[in-house]
């Protein structure tokens, strides 16, 4: 894989993006690692969807700097799929950049993908929707991924079952992910190291089991205490 200096895959430096006058991103700077998970929490209009598609080169900073080493690739919120395309023509639009068209590599590792192939993405359910963007991200043959909102709209045991798809990846391919979670407890959960982004900025930051014990934390993102 090919990383920045000092292994690190992603490196955001006091990025700042704005909407015509409305500042989305107000000097955030954030690193991830070469094989880490990290999380990236935060309310509603926070700033999460900005950094995400500012890592993936679709929104453009004001100041400060991207840089994303390794190939990246980005399953967006909502999943953005295409409903009246096929699930494995929706898995073949996620392998353009990289020509790959054989879509075995991802079966293998979501072999539920490969009994809705023929099916129209449009008529799945929520969590087999979110499964499709996971596989078509996963077509680019990521080092990087980014998920914008894995749980949303999902019920819990369809995420547990994404999420260990994704902390499988992580463990045998050193698979780098930044998760965007609103949901505090999956993220602290599957994620060793977090960042809370609050109206644009970072307003916390370290290892998950600290945050979790931070009482602002804790009372703003997990309903209270977890002692
Ligand atoms: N395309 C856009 N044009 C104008 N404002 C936007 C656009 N996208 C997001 N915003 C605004 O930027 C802020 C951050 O939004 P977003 O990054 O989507 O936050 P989050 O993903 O944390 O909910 C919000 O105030 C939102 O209304
Ligand atoms: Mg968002």
């Amino acid at each position: 894989m090919t990383s920045l200096r000092d292994g690190r895959v992603i490196v955001v430096e006091d990025l700042v993006v704005a909407y015509g006058t409305a500042v989305a991103l107000d000097h955030v700077t954030l690193q991830v690692g070469a094989g880490e998970m990290v999380a990236l929490l935060g309310p509603n209009g926070a700033g999460k969807s900005t950094l995400a598609n500012a890592l993936a080169g679709l929104v453009e900073p004001a100041s400060g700097t991207v840089r994303v080493g390794g190939r990246a690739a980005l399953i967006p919120e909502g999943r953005q799929l295409f409903p009246d395309l096929s699930v494995a023509d929706n898995l073949a639009l996620g392998g353009w950049r990289s020509g790959e068209r054989d879509p075995s590599a991802v079966y293998d590792v979501l072999p539920r993908l490969a009994e809705l192939a023929g099916r129209r993405a449009g008529v799945l359910s929520g969590g087999e929707q979110q499964m499709v963007a996971f596989g078509r991200a996963l077509m680019s043959r990521p080092s990087v991924l980014v998920v914008d909102e894995l749980s949303l709209g999902l019920a819990p045991g369809v995420t547990a079952d994404l999420a260990a798809h994704l902390a499988g990846l992580n463990r045998s391919r050193g698979l780098t992910v930044l998760l965007i979670e609103q949901n505090a407890r999956l993220a602290f959960e599957l994620c060793p190291r977090a960042y809370v982004l609050e109206a644009g900025r970072v307003v916390a930051e370290g290892e998950s089991a600290e945050l979790a014990g931070d009482p602002r934390v804790a009372g703003a993102y997990l309903g209270g205490s977890v002692a």
